[in-house]
């Protein structure tokens, strides 16, 4: 299997390059992993111009399991492409796992995504050509795992989300929450300390939804940080903590799930 070649891999542009991606002895403490300082994210100019995050702080433990909702349009998604590294801020401090992130250059940013980070999105966004197995293996290949270890790293990632049986399916041959459970093991293959998921289940039904939910607790259970954007009220309650956005800025940073059963 050479999954480079399918995916026309260049190796180069992966090369971390920064002295700043020293591991961090401080993990085994409790710690801000994500702190979030005075963040604006503006976007176009003038009479165009939106302010997308208009000032937001946040601190997020390490080990929590942490819920954002809000209304559509309130910077949930711009507020995560921006913890999760695939964004900037036009202003203002981001310290993930105290490593101030905005002084990193786009190398060093993707090694750190890619090292501390994974993604969940609602539309699972895995590559069609590619097996289960094929889609797990991938970030392994970014981030250099040895070849003999890459397939046993991605075997155990999928029996640890139930599919152990599918390894060689391509996504076309698996249902919808199959997929996104293809996309949690992706995510979690490098051993990331956070978790970020934007709307997981906002295209499965009730079942897979809390099949879903249930991996996310089982993963923060055993020491990664989940942070989750949803607009279920029922899947925010089985987190610990929500954070509720309005117009782009954090306007309650510490609902429990019973003031949200008050709030609808
Ligand atoms: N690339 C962009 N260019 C211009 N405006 C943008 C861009 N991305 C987002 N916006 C605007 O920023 C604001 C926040 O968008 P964002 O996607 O973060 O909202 P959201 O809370 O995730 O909404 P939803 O619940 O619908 O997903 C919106 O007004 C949106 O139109
Ligand atoms: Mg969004």
């Amino acid at each position: 299997m050479n999954i480079e070649k399918k995916i026309n891999f260049n190796s180069s542009l992966f090369t971390p390059n920064s002295s700043l991606l020293t591991p961090d002895s401080s993990l085994s403490q409790k710690t801000a992993i994500i702190r979030i300082e005075n963040v604006f994210k503006i976007y176009g100019r003038g009479e165009t111009e939106v302010k997308a995050l208009n000032d937001v702080n946040l601190i997020i433990e390490q080990g929590e399991y942490c819920s954002i909702m809000g209304p559509s349009g309130s910077g949930k998604s711009t507020a995560m492409n921006i913890i999760g590294c695939l964004d900037r801020p036009t202003s203002g401090h981001y310290y993930l796992d105290n490593i101030d992130v905005a002084q990193l250059d786009d190398s060093a940013l993707a090694h750190i995504r890619n090292k501390k980070l994974g993604f969940v999105f609602q539309q699972f966004h895995l590559l069609s050509q590619l097996s289960a197995l094929e889609n797990v293996i991938l970030p392994m290949v970014y981030a250099g795992v040895s070849n003999s270890e890459r397939r046993d790293r991605a075997t155990e990632a999928l029996g640890r989300v139930g599919l152990e049986k599918r390894l060689n399916n391509k996504p076309t041959q698996l249902s919808g929450g199959q997929q996104q459970r293809v996309a949690i093991a992706r995510a979690i293959v490098n051993r990331p300390v956070v978790l970020l998921a934007d709307e997981p289940t906002g295209a499965l039904d009730s079942r897979t939804t809390q099949e879903v939910l249930d991996i996310f607790s089982e993963l923060n259970a055993s020491g990664i940080t989940v942070v989750m954007v949803t607009h279920e009220p029922e899947v925010a309650r089985q987190t610990q903590r929500i954070v509720w956005f309005r117009d782009g800025q954090v306007v309650h940073s510490n609902m429990t799930p019973s003031d949200l059963t008050h709030m609808q």
